[in-house]
C-alpha cells in the first residue's frame, strides 16, 4: 500500500516531492470509496452518545499547552506501548513511551510469582524513569495497562471473579459494579493505571474460543453491563470519577469481534451495518455512554477488512459519529495484520485511527522510528499525531495522572492486606452463588443435606485451575496447581468444609472410586483451560471423543448413586449424554478462585434449611445439538434452554433422562437439513472416486480418470458444481459423494424421509444415474446398508439447462450395494452414472417427511420453492 520509510529513505527529494501527494490523494480517495460503498444509507445507524464524561476545558487548554512543547520523536513515543518482556526501565527513561503492557502471561522479573510488591515496584520505576527528562527532554507519566479481565488476574494472590459469562447468568448490575470497583482496588494496589476490560463482544457462536469473556448473547444485557463495569473501574461521572480508587477501563474489541464467520478468532464478521450497531456496537453504547476511556480495537475483519485498518470504523463512526473522545489502543501486534504493514511499519494503522499502537516483542523500536519518519516524509499527517497524542494526555489528565502521587505512594499501594481480602472475596463468592444455573433437579435431589455421606469425583473438583479457566496467572491458565492460588478454595474444599462441620462423611477421589458406597455423587468436570483461538471448536459436542466423564456418570448410577454433575465451561456446550447420566445438573462455568461458593448454594445448612436458593439464568442460550451454532435471532432456533432458563429450589421440572445423545448433524425437522448447500455440510465431505481411488476435493476444479469436476455460480459466485462423467462403468467406477462419520450421522439418516436436488442436465442423459443415501432406519432395521435410486427419468423430464429442484421418497430407494465409502465413513449422497453424464447440482437437503404422496416416488418442481 505505502512504500515502506525505508524505501523512502532512499528516493530522491524530488521523486518524493511528486510522490508522496499522489500517494496521499490514492489513499484519501479509496478510503472514501470504501465509505461510500459501506455506508449505502447507513448514515443514520450511529448515534451521537450523550456520553456522561463531558469536555473540561481546563483539560483542554492543558492538552495544548503541553502539545506545544512536544518534539515529533515525543509525541510518537507516546503512542507507541511496548511490552513488559521487551524493554527495560532504562529504554522508558530514554524513550519516555506513553505506555506499557504486561501481556498475559508477562510479570515483572519474568517471575510468575512475583509478590504484590514486586509489580508495584516495577510500576514505581517506569513511572519515575517515564517523568525523569534527563535524556528524552520530557516528563509525561507513562501509564501500565494489564489485562485484568476477571480480577486481577496475572497476579498471584489476587480474587479472581466468574468468567463473564458468569456473570452474564447472575443479573446483577450492582454486583458488576462491585466487582469492578473490586478489581480496581486490587489493580490499584499494584500500581497499575489501566485495564483492558471489560470484553463487550456479543457472542453469536459459542464456538469462538473467546466466548467465556462476553457477558451474553443478548446485546441488552451486554449494553446495561458495559456501563455498570466501566462505572465501577472509573467511577461515576460528575461524582466520584477517578477519585481515589479507580483505574482506567478499555471496551475491547472494536467491533464485531463476537460475530465472526464460524466463530472464528480473529475472523471475518459479515453483518451489514445495522446489525454492527444493533448487535455488535452495543456494549460501546453502554459503555461510552457512562464514560470509557479506552477502547481496544479488533484482531478481526469486516467484510473483509482488519479492523485496524478501517478508518471509517475507527475514525469515522467511534470518534466521529459516536463522538468518542478517549484513545484508541491496538491490539498485540494487530496493526501487523492489516494488509501490507508489518509490526515495525504501518502507518495504515495511526491514519485510521488508532492512538496507541501496542508492540510487544522488540518491534516496538523500527516501529516508532519508522513511525516518525513517515510522519517526517507527510505520509502520516501531523495533524493525525497531534490528535492521537491529544487524546493519550486527555485520558491521562482525566484520570488524574499528572497530577496524583507515583505509583507507590498513591491510595491503597502496596497494601497487601487489602489484596485478595475476605471482603474482596466475599464478593466473588456471591457471584459465584449467583451466576450458577441449575439445568435439571428431578426428584428435587437438590439441595442435599451436609450430613449425607457424599462423594466429591471428576478432574475438575479439587482443581483451582480447571475451575478459573484461561487468563488465569498465565495467557491459557493451562498450568496452574491449587498452591497457584494463595486464599482460594476449590469446589471440593467448599463441599468438604460444610460436611465435616455438620457430621456428615465425604470422600473425594477424582475416578470415582470409593470406601463407603456414599449416598450422593458430585461429579465436577468440564472444558480444560484455553484462551483466545486455542479454544476454538468445530462444534459445541462436549467431549466427543473421549467421554470419561461420561462413563463416570453413568458408572455411578448404574451402581444405584444419585448423580449430580457440576459442569465447568466456557460456553454452553451439548451435553445431552451427561445430562441424561444425572439426576441433578449445574452449570458453574467457569467460577474462578473461589469454588467454596458452590457448596454454598448445593448444600443445606446445619437446620436443613437451603442457604442460598439458584438464581441464575441463563445468559446464553443452550444447544439442543452439536451444531446448534448461531442464529440466535433466528424464529426456528430452538435451543435446549433457552436463553433467561435456570431452576430454583422447589421447580417441579423434570427433565426426561433421553435426550438424544447421537452426535448428529441436528434434528431433520420440517426446513430439512443441508448435506449441500455451495459447500458440504461442515461436518460432511465431498469425495471423487474413480478406480479404488479417493480424493476429497478442495480445489475448485478437480480432475480424476473419467471424471471431471468443476464449482460454478448459479445465483452467487460457486454456489454449485458441476460434474462430467466420461466412459462407460467398465472403464471403471465413478462416484461423487459426500461423506461423514458414522456416528455423526446416525439420527439424520434415520430421521429422514425424502432427499431433494437442485439440478441443472447439461447434456442426454443415459441409464442408469444413481443417488444413494445411506439407509434410512425408515426403510430398513440395519443401521449400515445403503440404498439407491435411479433418478434417470426425473432427469430425462427436466427442461435442459435450467434449474429444477428433484425430490424423492426414500420408501422408493432399493437395496443397493455398491456404495464407496467404507469403514467408519458413511455417505449421505452418492451419485454414481454407469454412462456419461453431464449435470450440475446446487443444493442436496434431507427432509423429516416425504416430500410426495406415499403412493408416489418423486416430484419435480422449479426450484424457487424450497419449503414445503
Ligand atoms: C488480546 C487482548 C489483550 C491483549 C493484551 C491480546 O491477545 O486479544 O484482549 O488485551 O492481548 O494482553
Amino acid at each position: 500500500m505505502f512504500p515502506r520509510a525505508g524505501l523512502l529513505n532512499l528516493m530522491d527529494k524530488k521523486t518524493k516531492t511528486l510522490l508522496i501527494p499522489a500517494l496521499l490523494l490514492a489513499l484519501i480517495g479509496g478510503c472514501q470509496a470504501r465509505v461510500n460503498d459501506q455506508l449505502v444509507g447507513g448514515g443514520n445507524i450511529w448515534p451521537k452518545l450523550d456520553v456522561e464524561v463531558k469536555a473540561d476545558s481546563h483539560i483542554e487548554v492543558r492538552i495544548d499547552e503541553i502539545l506545544s512543547t512536544m518534539t515529533l520523536e515525543q509525541k510518537v513515543a507516546q503512542m507507541i506501548q511496548p511490552e513488559l518482556r521487551d524493554f527495560t526501565v532504562e529504554d522508558m527513561r530514554k524513550y519516555g513511551f506513553g505506555s506499557f503492557l504486561n501481556g498475559a502471561s508477562g510479570f515483572p522479573n519474568n517471575d510468575r510469582y512475583a509478590t504484590v510488591q514486586d509489580w508495584l515496584d516495577l510500576a514505581e520505576k517506569m513511572h519515575q524513569a517515564s517523568v525523569d527528562s534527563s535524556l528524552d527532554g520530557i516528563d509525561i507519566p507513562t501509564m501500565w495497562g494489564t489485562d485484568a479481565v476477571h480480577g486481577h488476574n496475572n497476579v498471584v494472590g489476587a480474587t479472581l471473579f466468574p468468567h463473564n459469562i458468569g456473570l452474564g447468568a447472575t443479573r446483577n448490575i450492582p454486583l458488576i459494579e462491585k466487582i469492578a470497583e473490586v478489581t480496581a482496588a486490587e489493580v490499584l494496589i499494584t500500581g497499575i493505571d489501566w485495564v483492558f476490560s471489560p470484553t463487550v463482544a456479543v457472542v453469536r457462536d459459542d464456538r469462538w474460543g473467546r466466548t467465556y469473556e462476553g457477558y451474553s448473547e443478548d446485546p441488552d444485557l451486554v449494553r446495561l453491563y458495559a456501563a455498570a463495569f466501566v462505572k465501577g473501574l472509573q467511577g461515576q461521572a460528575g461524582g466520584d470519577f477517578f477519585a481515589g480508587q479507580h483505574v482506567i477501563s478499555t471496551l475491547k474489541h472494536f467491533i464485531g469481534d463476537g460475530g465472526t464467520i464460524d466463530g472464528d478468532d480473529q475472523g471475518n464478521n459479515k453483518s451489514n451495518e445495522q446489525e454492527l450497531f444493533n448487535i455488535h456496537a452495543q456494549g460501546y453504547v453502554g459503555g461510552l455512554t457512562a464514560g470509557a476511556q479506552s477502547v481496544m480495537a479488533s484482531f478481526s475483519s469486516w467484510h473483509g477488512e482488519k479492523i485496524h485498518g478501517s478508518k471509517y470504523l475507527i475514525t469515522n463512526v467511534l470518534k466521529e459519529r459516536m463522538g468518542f473522545d478517549g484513545l484508541v489502543v491496538g491490539d498485540w501486534n494487530g496493526h501487523g495484520q492489516i494488509k501490507g504493514c508489518s509490526n515495525e511499519d504501518c502507518p495504515e494503522a495511526v491514519i485510521a485511527g488508532l492512538d496507541i499502537l501496542m508492540v510487544p516483542t522488540k518491534a516496538w523500536k523500527p516501529l516508532l522510528e519508522n513511525t516518525i519518519n513517515q510522519v517526517e516524509l507527510g505520509i502520516i499527517p501531523l495533524e493525525r499525531i497531534d490528535d492521537a497524542v491529544s487524546r493519550i494526555l486527555r485520558v491521562k489528565l482525566r484520570a488524574g495522572l499528572f497530577d496524583k502521587a507515583s505509583p507507590a505512594n498513591r491510595v491503597l499501594a502496596g497494601s497487601v492486606d487489602r489484596f485478595g481480602s475476605e471482603n474482596h472475596r466475599q464478593v466473588a463468592r456471591q457471584a459465584v452463588r449467583e451466576s450458577l444455573v441449575l439445568l435439571k433437579n428431578n426428584g428435587n435431589l437438590l439441595p442435599l443435606s451436609p450430613n449425607f455421606n457424599i462423594l466429591v469425583a471428576g478432574d475438575g473438583a479439587d482443581n483451582i485451575g480447571k475451575q478459573s479457566g484461561g487468563w488465569s496467572i498465565s495467557w491459557q491458565g493451562t498450568d496452574n496447581k491449587n498452591s497457584d492460588f494463595p486464599g482460594g478454595s476449590s469446589i471440593y474444599e467448599g463441599f468438604a468444609q460444610q460436611v465435616k462441620a455438620a457430621g456428615g462423611h465425604i470422600e473425594l477421589n477424582i475416578e470415582g472410586e470409593f470406601s463407603r458406597k456414599p449416598d450422593v455423587a458430585i461429579v465436577v468436570f468440564g472444558e480444560d483451560p484455553y484462551a483466545e483461538g486455542h479454544g476454538d471448536l468445530s462444534d459445541l459436542a462436549y467431549s466427543k471423543d473421549e467421554q470419561t466423564d461420561l462413563a463416570l456418570l453413568k458408572s455411578l448410577k448404574e451402581q444405584g448413586i444419585p448423580v449430580v454433575s457440576i459442569f465447568l465451561s466456557g460456553r454452553p456446550l451439548w451435553v445431552n449424554a451427561e445430562l441424561n447420566a444425572s439426576d441433578a445438573f449445574v452449570a458453574a462455568w467457569l467460577p474462578g478462585s473461589e469454588g467454596q461458593a458452590v457448596a454454598e448454594v448445593l448444600l443445606r445448612d446445619k437446620q436443613d434449611k437451603v442457604q442460598h436458593n439458584f438464581s441464575g439464568k441463563l445468559s446464553f442460550s443452550w444447544p439442543s445439538s452439536p451444531l446448534q451454532l448461531v442464529n440466535k435471532t433466528d424464529r426456528d432456533y430452538r435451543p435446549l434452554f433457552p436463553y433467561g432458563f435456570g431452576l430454583r429450589y422447589g421447580d417441579l421440572v423434570h427433565l426426561p433422562s433421553d435426550l438424544p445423545e447421537e452426535f448428529g448433524l441436528g434434528s431433520v425437522d420440517k426446513k430439512g437439513i443441508s448435506i449441500f448447500e455451495g459447500k458440504p455440510h461442515k461436518l460432511l465431505k465431498m469425495f471423487l472416486t474413480s478406480g479404488k481411488k479417493d480424493v476429497a476435493i478442495h480445489a475448485n476444479t478437480q480432475v480424476s480418470t473419467g471424471i471431471h469436476y468443476r464449482t460454478i455460480d448459479k445465483m452467487v459466485q460457486e454456489d454449485a458444481f458441476r460434474v462430467k462423467f466420461f466412459g462407460q462403468e467398465s472403464s471403471g467406477v465413478k462416484f461423487v459423494s459426500i461423506a461423514g462419520r458414522e456416528k455423526e450421522l446416525a439420527t439424520l439418516a434415520s430421521n429422514s424421509s425424502s432427499i431433494s436436488l437442485t439440478v441443472k442436465t447439461d447434456s442426454a442423459i443415459s441409464d442408469p444415474v444413481w443417488v444413494v443415501v445411506k439407509c434410512p432406519a425408515t426403510i430398513t432395521d440395519s443401521n449400515s446398508c445403503y440404498t439407491a435410486y435411479d433418478i434417470a427419468d426425473e432427469l430425462r423430464s427436466l427442461p435442459p439447462g435450467i434449474w429444477q429442484q428433484i425430490s424423492i421418497n426414500l420408501s422408493c430407494f432399493s437395496k443397493y450395494s455398491n456404495s464407496r465409502v467404507k469403514g467408519s465413513a458413511v455417505s449421505l449422497f452418492e451419485l454414481h452414472a454407469a454412462e456419461e453424464l453431464d449435470l450440475s447440482i446446487s443444493n442436496i437437503q434431507l427432509y423429516q417427511t416425504a416430500k410426495t404422496n406415499s403412493t408416489q416416488c418423486n416430484s419435480v418442481m422449479n426450484d424457487t420453492v424450497t419449503d414445503f
